[in-house]
C-alpha cells in the first residue's frame, strides 16, 4: 500500500495495520472546523462559506472534513450535502446523535461523497447518562450498538464517539467500545468533551483502552480534545504518543467554549518534533495561513497576535538580541520556517489597471473558485470600485471582497441601499439609512452617540429585530489609512448568538454592512438544533 492509497482511503486502516506496515507512521487529520468550530457562539457559516473552507482544507490535504450536523437544520443538511458533492480528495463526514432520524439525515447528506463517513456519538459518563440522557448503562450500550448498525446501511466508514469519555469509567468505556467495534465501527474517537483531562492521564487512558479492548485492532483510535484548561493540544499530543492515530482539531482552535485543539499547532508540533513523534500527517503545511485567514475572515473570530503558528507575532522578532541572532543564523531563535506554514510578506498584488484575467488568475492562486461567470463579474466589479478608492490592492482585500460577495448573494432579506451620515463637532450625529427589506425600499433617520450608533439605530428602526449587540470591533485589513476597515459585530436574539461582518474603506459603511449581515443570519438560522443538548 502506498502513501497515496492511504490518503485516499485512510479510514480502512486498523491499529493492527498501523503496527504492521508503513502506516504506523501516519497520523490522520480530522478537521471539525465546519462542525464543532461552527458551535462557537456566533460562528455559524453559510453553505457557500463552508464550501470555501472545505476547498481550502482539501487543498491542504486534510484527510477527513466534518462538514456539519445534518439534522440541525435544512441549511446544515444542504451544506453537508454540497460539501460531500464538491470535495473529492478528502473524506466528508456528517455528525449524528445515536438516533435513527439523525443517522438517516447524515446518511442522506453524505450519499454523493467520493468517500463519506458517519460520525455517531452517545454520552458514556455517569453524569451525562444520569442527568442528560436519563439512561442506564445497559441502555447506552444498546443504543450505541443500534446506532452503528443503522449507520452501516449508509456506509462502512463509521466513527463512534463515547461523548464525555474523559469523565467516563474506563471499564464501561471498554464495554461500549468493544460492542460498537463488533458492530462495525471503524474509528473510535475518545472525546475530552469538557476539557477536563491532563496530558499524562489522557495519554494513559488511550493506551489503556487500546490494550484492554479485545478487538481494538479493528479500529483506528482517535482523540477530540476541548481547551477549557488550555490543554487541548497537549492532551491530543499525549494521546498520539500513546497510540492514537487520528486527531480531531480545528483551524485556529475554533470551537465550543474555549475551543478545540488547534490543527496548525498539532500538525506543526508533530512535524517539527519527528524525534519524539513516531508518525506524521500528510498535510501541506504551506496552506496553513490561507486556511487560518479564511476561517477568521468568514467567522469574524480574529486570531490573537501571540497565537502559535498563525498569530501575527508568531515569527516576528522584536527584540534586538533576537533579531541579531536570527540574522546570523535563523535557527538561533526559530524552530520552524515562516514560509513552511504559508507566511508571505504583504505583497502588492493588483491595482486600478489590472484586468479581468489578472484578477481571475490571482483569485485562482488564492483557491477562490466562482460558481458562475456572473459571480466572477460581480466580484470583479467590486474590485474595480475598490481600486478606484484604494491604490494598492492586497490579497487580504481580495478575500474581503469575496466575503462581501458571498454575503450579498446568499438569502439576503435585508440589503443596504444607501447611507448618509452627518457628523460635526458639537452636533449630534445622525444617519439616514435606506434599506431594501424583502424587496421593498424603506428609509429611516436616527441620531446616536456617534455615527455608528446612529446607523445601527436607524437599521433597528427599520427592521425591528430586537437583537442585542454583544460585540463591535473594527480591524484594518491591511496597513495604511487607505486600508479597508473590517467590522465584526456579535448580536444575540432568543439565546442565539450570531456574528456579522462587513468591509469597506469607509468604516461607517463597513459597520452598517456587518450589522445587516448579522441580521440576515439571524433571520436565516432560527430554530437550529445543537448536537450536544437534549435527549437521545
Ligand atoms: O466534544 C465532543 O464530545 C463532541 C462530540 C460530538 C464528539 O464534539
Ligand atoms: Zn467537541
Amino acid at each position: 500500500m502506498t502513501t497515496a492509497d492511504l490518503r485516499l482511503d485512510p479510514d480502512t486502516l486498523t491499529r493492527q495495520q498501523c503496527k504492521e506496515s508503513l502506516i504506523k507512521d501516519r497520523l490522520i487529520i480530522f478537521d471539525t472546523t465546519l462542525r464543532d468550530g461552527e458551535q462557537s457562539p456566533g460562528a455559524s457559516m453559510t453553505r457557500d462559506e463552508k464550501i470555501r473552507i472545505a476547498r481550502a482544507l482539501e487543498l491542504m490535504k486534510v484527510d477527513i472534513i466534518e462538514a456539519g450536523f445534518p439534522i440541525a437544520s435544512d441549511g446544515d443538511f444542504e451544506s453537508v450535502k454540497s460539501v460531500a458533492k464538491i470535495i473529492k480528495d478528502s473524506t466528508v463526514c456528517g455528525l449524528a446523535r445515536a438516533k435513527q432520524v439523525d443517522i438517516e439525515r447524515a446518511g442522506e447528506a453524505i450519499k454523493s461523497a467520493n468517500s463519506g463517513r458517519i460520525h455517531t456519538f452517545l454520552a458514556t459518563s455517569p453524569i451525562h447518562m444520569q442527568q442528560k440522557l436519563r439512561m442506564s448503562p445497559d441502555q447506552v450500550v444498546e443504543a450505541a450498538v443500534a446506532a452503528v448498525r443503522m449507520a452501516r446501511q449508509y456506509t462502512d466508514n463509521i466513527e463512534f464517539s463515547p461523548e464525555d469519555a474523559g469523565r467516563s469509567e474506563a471499564d464501561f468505556l471498554c464495554r461500549v467500545i468493544e460492542a460498537v467495534i463488533a458492530e462495525g465501527a471503524t474509528t473510535i474517537n475518545i472525546p475530552d468533551t469538557v476539557g477536563y483531562n491532563v496530558p499524562h492521564q489522557f495519554g494513559a487512558l488511550i493506551s489503556d483502552l487500546m490494550e484492554r479492548v479485545p478487538n481494538s485492532d479493528k479500529a483506528v483510535f482517535s482523540v477530540h480534545c476541548h481547551n477549557d484548561l488550555g490543554l487541548a493540544v497537549g492532551n491530543s499530543l499525549a494521546a498520539v504518543l500513546h497510540g492514537a492515530r487520528q486527531v480531531e482539531c480545528t483551524i485556529n482552535g475554533l470551537g465550543e467554549r474555549a475551543g478545540n485543539a488547534s490543527l496548525e499547532e498539532i500538525v506543526m508540533a508533530v512535524r517539527t518534533r519527528q524525534d519524539i513523534f513516531r508518525c506524521d500527517s500528510d498535510l501541506d503545511t504551506t496552506q496553513i495561513m490561507n486556511c487560518s485567514k479564511l476561517v477568521s475572515g468568514i467567522t469574524g473570530f480574529t486570531v490573537q497576535p501571540n497565537k502559535a503558528i498563525v498569530g501575527a507575532n508568531a515569527f516576528a522578532h522584536e527584540s534586538g538580541i533576537h533579531q541579531d541572532g536570527v540574522l546570523k543564523s535563523r535557527e538561533t531563535y526559530e524552530i520552524m520556517r515562516a514560509q513552511d506554514v504559508g507566511w508571505t510578506t504583504n505583497k502588492l498584488v493588483l491595482g486600478k489597471h489590472s484586468g479581468r484575467n489578472a484578477f481571475k488568475s490571482r483569485m485562482a492562486e488564492l483557491n477562490i473558485q466562482f460558481a458562475s461567470e456572473e459571480e466572477l463579474n460581480e466580484v470583479f466589479a467590486a474590485f474595480k470600485t475598490l481600486a478606484d478608492k484604494k491604490h494598492d490592492i492586497f490579497d487580504e482585500d481580495l478575500l474581503a471582497l469575496v466575503n462581501e460577495a458571498t454575503f450579498e448573494t446568499e438569502n439576503e432579506t435585508i440589503k443596504l441601499v444607501s447611507l448618509k451620515v452627518c457628523c460635526e463637532t458639537g452636533e449630534i450625529p445622525s444617519a439616514t439609512m435606506t434599506l431594501n427589506i424583502d424587496g421593498a425600499e424603506q428609509q429611516a433617520v436616527a441620531s446616536g452617540d456617534g455615527p455608528v450608533d446612529a446607523c445601527f439605530k436607524a437599521i433597528e428602526k427599520l427592521t425591528q429585530t430586537g437583537v442585542k449587540l454583544q460585540l463591535y470591533s473594527v480591524n484594518a485589513i491591511t496597513t495604511g489609512t487607505d486600508s479597508q476597515g473590517e467590522v465584526t459585530v456579535r448580536v444575540e436574539k432568543d439565546g442565539q448568538v450570531i456574528n456579522g461582518q462587513g468591509a469597506d474603506t469607509d468604516i461607517v459603511i463597513a459597520s452598517a454592512k456587518s450589522y445587516i449581515n448579522a441580521l440576515n443570519k439571524v433571520i436565516n438560522s432560527a430554530g437550529r438544533t445543537h448536537p450536544q443538548l437534549g435527549d437521545v
